[in-house]
């Protein structure tokens, strides 16, 4: 039996049924263990992976929403957007990823979760990414106003200023004006800082590129995050497009289908939703039929180690 389909284990069950609380009292040093490797399956079928912190469920596949969402007050450009979001939650996917430097796209996901009845329904990441405390208080200020209140993710932008940005990220998370923290950043020359920071830092989640074709993280970071209990989204997952024009022409693989594998963009989210230390892949798209072909990637088997070392060599070798 596929090891995914195996029921809710005992911690599962406890987070479904008592949320956080259960779990801070099952683990240790005031903070839950890290939950790994059961994902469950509820409808519509996606695969769900759990935030360390919490127990808390998320669908394994995201909406970044970066370039796609920055679409300013062009209204051709806008008019696909509602739709966007719409198949997505109705395919299953929940984590939305923003950020003020995005352009018109916090607006237009406030816009769109309001007039869709989704708030509290999806869950909210957004970022804060500047030089310094007054102008990160007003970048704040600013997403609260277009989300609302209530963000459930704010991460310090690229590590610009980490310091002191985490800091005030600390006191808006006590004060309970948003429900988890972390840092990203998206080239794999960062990726030492990031190992630092996860390393000294307690962080609810991090944001780093990885992908088949970026699989640096695998060395160190990515074991850091299961050791220390960090949730780890990944943004950039086909390389801003770059992976199709890299496959541009070339069959999918008929061993794909062994892991229900449909098209290029399944093999390149289920190359990083099946490694067990990633909570969410955020692939961005402006285009509803392509929301639900990635959607696609949360579904049925995913690959595993031997399965997923046999992609990357593919895709080396193309
Ligand atoms: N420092 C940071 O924190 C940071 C940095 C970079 C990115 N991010 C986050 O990560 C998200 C994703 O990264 P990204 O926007 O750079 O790029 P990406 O998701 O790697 O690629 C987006 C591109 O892929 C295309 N695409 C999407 N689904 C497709 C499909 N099924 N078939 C064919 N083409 C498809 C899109 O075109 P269509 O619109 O035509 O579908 C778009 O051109 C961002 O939107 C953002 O939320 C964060």
């Amino acid at each position: 039996m596929n090891e995914q389909r195996k029921g809710v284990t005992r911690r599962e069950a406890l987070a479904l049924l008592g949320g956080g609380a259960a779990l801070l009292m099952a683990g240790t040093a005031g903070r839950p263990a890290p939950v790994y490797g059961q994902p469950a399956y509820g409808q519509p079928g996606q695969l769900i992976r759990n935030i360390p912190a919490t127990g808390e469920g998320l669908p394994a596949v995201g909406l970044g929403t970066a370039v796609t969402f920055d679409v300013g007050n062009d209204p051709a450009k806008r008019a696909p957007l509602p739709e966007v979001v719409r198949q997505f939650v109705a395919a299953g996917g929940r984590l939305i990823d923003t950020a003020p430097s995005y352009g018109a796209s916090e607006e237009i996901i406030g816009e769109i979760v309001r007039s869709q009845g989704l708030r509290g329904k999806v869950f909210l990441s957004t970022k804060v990414g500047a030089s310094n405390m007054a102008e990160g208080l007003e970048q704040l200020n600013t997403s609260v106003r277009l989300l609302g209140e209530g963000i459930d993710l704010i991460e310090v932008h690229n590590l610009k200023d980490w310091k002191n940005q985490l800091a005030r990220l600390r006191e808006w998370k006590a004060a309970g004006r948003i429900r988890y923290l972390g840092v990203t950043h998206y080239t794999e020359r960062s990726l030492d800082a990031m190992i630092r920071v996860v390393g000294q830092e307690q962080l609810d989640f991090i944001q780093i590129n990885y992908s088949v074709r970026e699989r640096e993280a695998d060395a160190k970071l990515l074991p850091l995050c299961r050791e220390r209990g960090v949730a780890v989204l990944v943004n950039r997952p086909f390389a801003r497009a770059g992976l199709f024009r890299a496959v541009r022409a070339k069959p999918l693989p008929a061993w794909a289908a062994e892991f229900d594998c449909a098209s290029w963009a399944q093999f390149f989210l289920k190359f990083i939703v099946s490694n067990p230390a990633v909570t969410c892949a955020l692939p961005a798209t402006s285009n509803p039929k392509h929301v639900l072909d990635n959607m696609g990637a949360g579904l049925g088997r995913q690959p595993d180690a031997a399965q997923r070392k046999r992609m990357a060599e593919y895709f080396d070798a193309i």
